[in-house]
């Protein structure tokens, strides 16, 4: 027995009801269903379809389906064909006439639009504070490794030594674009379409501003057709999510590598690591390599509902139930990924005394370059005078920093004693103290720059 089947011959078959079935994936929003639900109660009391009492039953009727699924104690049936259709016939069954009234003037084409809206609203917005957790881990590490110098790469070839603080640092900056593009997210996603009925508006003229506040959202939408059709929002979270977890993807690809012997910068703690089946001394970075891997996931999630959407005509196509899974997909793995993650740069043990074997002198030939360029040298000349000193190390096998003035300065005589000051690491990175430079200075005005971001 269907809500629907009044106009039916005969029943659907049983593959057509398995195959259309979303039960299994949308019951994830019974929550916002059921409250969706009660607020319509209440509007439609106040319009005289509901008496106090038969609110009063539906109300209870309502809660007591959402605590019984909380404790488990649902049984749903093949032929409930949505979430929607589950809850109203369990309100059938335990509160009988009173909640054959429920549906007035409503339809789940706004009722779905609706119940989306709300889940993701709120998944996004925990997601916002679990950005700004990881952010807070980002300036934590910037803080207890504001000594340690690094060497930072381009094309994985160490280029010029950097603070690792500001390397974390670089992480905070970018994540704050990513929230900002959550919180745009959030924003078009928190628009009421209840009241849009199938797609002409609800044929009972009912608070809908009254409802919006009820519900937590912060306006009504304009046009009812634009109201049930409209899948714009779940693009835009799927979209976003893709953006963070492009850009996370790469700061675990540093980690992993980080992480190998041949680099050894970093340990990650055992509590985020997993070993090996088979070969005992095997510590994998399991963490940030699933992290790495699950960018797959966004991307693709992205690209699943857009197919889905383009060309889908208004208003409602059952084409647009397709957008629950990607999105919750997206919306519970993003959760995961920021959790870890946090947790992996809270644990982290940097290897201090490895990294400082692992600086290059070569790393400091820019400043050997910009040393000239100061005592008045063309940059272009300055380039050319320190790539055959470099040439010239690199033949005769003296490092760079063991040269000495006397030698560079049969290279440029505007080599002098003072130069052999920039081979320490701590003035190379301090000569770069233009705001947004790896300089101690720049960087502790980073870290403040970020606190005060957090605050906000
Ligand atoms: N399960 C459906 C969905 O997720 C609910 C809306 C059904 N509307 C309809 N006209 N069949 O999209």
């Amino acid at each position: 027995m269907k809500m629907w089947d009044g106009r039916f011959s005969k029943p659907s078959d049983a593959l057509m009801e398995q195959f259309h079935n979303s039960l299994p994936f949308d019951k994830t929003m019974i929550e916002e269903d059921i409250d969706g639900s009660i607020a319509w109660a209440r509007a439609l009391k106040n319009i005289g379809i509901f008496s106090q009492q038969e609110l009063d039953e539906v109300t209870n009727g309502l809660k007591g389906i959402l605590d019984d699924f909380r404790h488990g104690e649902i049984t749903f049936l093949h032929s409930d064909e949505d979430v929607h259709m589950a809850v109203e016939r369990l309100l059938v069954e335990r509160v009988g006439d009173a909640a054959a009234r429920l549906h007035t003037g409503r339809s789940r084409n706004d009722q779905v639009a609706t119940d989306t809206r709300m889940y993701v609203k709120k998944k996004l917005i925990a997601l916002q504070s679990l950005v700004e957790e990881l952010q807070r881990a980002c300036v934590i590490r910037a803080q207890s490794d504001i000594e340690i110098i690094i060497p930072g790469y381009t094309h994985l070839q160490q280029a010029q030594p950097i603070l690792l603080a500001h390397y974390w640092m670089s992480f905070f900056f970018a994540l704050q674009r990513e929230k900002s593009r959550i919180e745009h997210a959030i924003e078009i996603t928190d628009i009421m379409p209840l009241g849009s009925g199938a797609m002409a508006g609800s044929g009972f003229n009912l608070d809908r501003d009254k409802l919006a506040s009820d519900l937590g959202f912060s306006s009504v939408s304009y046009n009812s057709i634009d109201g049930v059709a409209a899948r714009d929002f779940i693009l835009e979270s799927l979209s976003a999510l893709a953006s963070c977890a492009i850009l996370i993807s790469r700061y675990a690809e540093d980690i992993i590598i980080w992480s190998s012997k041949e680099f050894s910068f970093v340990e990650i703690d055992d509590a985020w690591s997993t070993g090996s089946s088979m070969m005992p001394q095997k510590k994998n970075p399991d963490s940030v390599e699933l992290i790495r891997g699950k960018c797959g996931r966004f991307v693709g999630n992205y690209m699943r509902f857009a197919t889905t959407c383009k060309g889908v005509g208004l208003t409602y196509y059952k084409d647009l139930q397709e957008d629950k899974e990607p999105i919750f997909d997206s919306l519970y793995q993003m959760e995961m990924i920021l959790k870890v993650l946090t947790q992996v740069l809270l644990t982290i043990k940097v290897k201090n005394e490895s990294i400082q074997k692992n600086l290059d002198p070569f790393l400091i030939a820019t400043d050997l370059a910009d040393y000239l360029v100061k005592k008045g040298m063309p940059f272009r000349q300055a380039h050319k005078v320190v790539g055959k000193i470099v040439g010239f190390s690199v033949e005769s096998g003296i490092a760079l920093d063991k040269l000495g003035y006397q030698k560079l300065s049969e290279f440029s005589e505007l080599y002098t004693k003072d130069v052999e000051q920039l081979f320490v690491w701590e003035t190379a990175v301090n000569n770069r103290d233009i705001p947004g430079g790896t300089a101690r200075s720049s960087v502790d005005k980073q870290v403040e720059i970020a606190l005060s971001m957090l605050q906000q």
